[in-house]
């Protein structure tokens, strides 16, 4: 490895910044994050009045035209949701392409690709009209796109939405119809998976949003922009986080092995973190985790339900908390920690919670998308990097090759 940064020093000064920890990518007025105090606020309204106070019709608005809205455009905003429900028929045949044992989050990435095959007659980046309607589009037709991926998993047929519920509503009636037996929405389970949603909607420039934003900027559809973000998602590190959470529980089983998990997670040769745990900007108690926190407590208990992965969730919190290794280096439960529990009491299957991350977080996507491409002072997102390879040689004829 030869440093050739003398060589090349006149193509420019470049900052190197592995993750963009010191990096700002662009300029946003939809979210706001303190990380070191714990404040997270949505154009101005904390995430805590938004959660307890908005509905998924409200925030929705919000994020994605700069207010609240007011009751004729809210109720010209839902309506346009409801419309945007249903999918083109034909790719419902999609579904019969994929294994049922695929992941669906596998089937997310190939299905909201695909979105752009068939709704290309708005598709001009540039044009406000056709900004909006690729908006609506996605935000309504994910929640159809997952429930999709869960009847292909569990083999059952494709429930289709029901205009008279609300978008949470319509999400649960898609996952838990069965043909021939009437499904009645529980409207604690409504409300539950609606400040959960909304508490996912957007987190400004996280690696998802980050790749929606760099790939909308090569001009690519929305669609297409949309799709690279549920892939980034994907990821343990980010959205998966929350489907590896319970899997981590379910894995330490009982309190007494909590001191062994914490000292594998504190073990710098073992692979193994503390999965909900840690966050990039938050270095202290994420807002969003300790609403779901409580909204655990007011839901298992409305429920009269006990479950035994939160109880063990609560202690190794305490556990970790009380550790100087978590405490020194800032690191407190995360959006992820307590989300799972909630998709656990509403009887949404482990492999579904990134697919619902998905579905929450189009909204934010989509409204970065929007902000960034009718941003006239926009360019394509290009980072440079530090070159770490061989000076400059000369090519050699495969005989003279040492
Ligand atoms: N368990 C144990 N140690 C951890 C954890 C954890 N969960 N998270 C960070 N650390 C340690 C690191 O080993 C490092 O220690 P060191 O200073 O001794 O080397 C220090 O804390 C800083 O960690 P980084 O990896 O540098 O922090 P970064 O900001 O790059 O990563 C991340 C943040 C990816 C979220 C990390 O904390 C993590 O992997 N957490 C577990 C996965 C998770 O919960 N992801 C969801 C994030 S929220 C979301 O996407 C919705």
């Amino acid at each position: 490895v030869v440093d050739v940064r003398g060589v090349y020093s006149a193509t420019g000064c470049f900052c190197y910044d592995p993750g963009f920890k010191a990096t700002c990518s662009c300029a946003s007025a939809i979210t706001y994050i303190d990380g070191p105090r714990g404040v997270l606020l949505h154009r101005g309204y904390a995430i805590e009045e938004l959660a307890a106070d908005g509905d998924f019709d409200d925030v929705s608005y919000l994020l994605l035209f700069g207010d609240l809205p007011d009751r004729k455009a809210k109720a010209l905003h839902s309506a346009r949701l409801v419309a945007e429900r249903r999918v083109h028929e034909r790719l419902i045949h999609f579904y019969s392409g994929f294994l049922s044992n695929a992941h669906p989050m596998a089937i997310m990435v190939g299905v909201v690709g695909a979105l752009s095959a068939f709704y290309h007659d708005k598709l001009d980046v540039f044009d406000a009209g056709d900004q909006v309607a690729a908006a609506y589009r996605v935000i309504a037709k994910l929640p159809t796109l997952a429930a999709m991926a869960y009847k292909t998993a569990v083999g059952e047929p494709f429930v289709y939405p029901r205009d008279a519920l609300s978008h949470c509503g319509n999400l649960l009636h898609m996952l838990f119809a069965k043909p021939g037996a009437e499904y009645v929405v529980d409207p604690l389970a409504e409300r539950a998976l609606e400040v959960w949603m909304i508490l996912h909607m957007d987190h400004e420039q996280n690696a998802s949003t980050s790749t929606v934003r760099i790939a909308g900027s090569s001009e690519a559809n929305p669609y297409a922009a949309i799709a690279s973000g549920i892939t980034a998602l994907w990821g343990p590190a980010h959205g998966g986080a929350n489907e590896a959470v319970i899997r981590m529980l379910e894995e330490i089983g009982s309190v007494d092995q909590i001191p062994a998990a914490v000292a594998r997670a504190k073990d710098k040769s073992d692979s193994f973190r503390l999965m909900g745990f840690g966050h990039r900007v938050y270095k202290s108690y994420d807002p969003r985790a300790r609403i779901l926190k409580s909204y655990c407590h007011e839901l298992l208990g409305k429920l009269q339900r006990e479950d035994p992965l939160m109880e063990l969730a609560l202690e190794l919190e305490k556990v970790a908390l009380e550790d100087e290794y978590f405490v020194s280096r800032g690191l407190y439960p995360n959006t992820d920690f307590y989300s799972g529990i909630i998709l656990r009491a509403l009887g949404i299957p482990r492999d579904m919670y990134t697919v619902l991350f998905a579905v929450a977080r189009t909204v934010g996507w989509i409204s970065q998308w929007r902000e960034m491409i009718s941003d006239s002072t926009r360019v394509i997102g290009r980072p440079r990097q530090l070159y770490v390879g061989p000076a400059p040689r000369s090519f050699a004829a495969v005989d003279d090759r040492a």
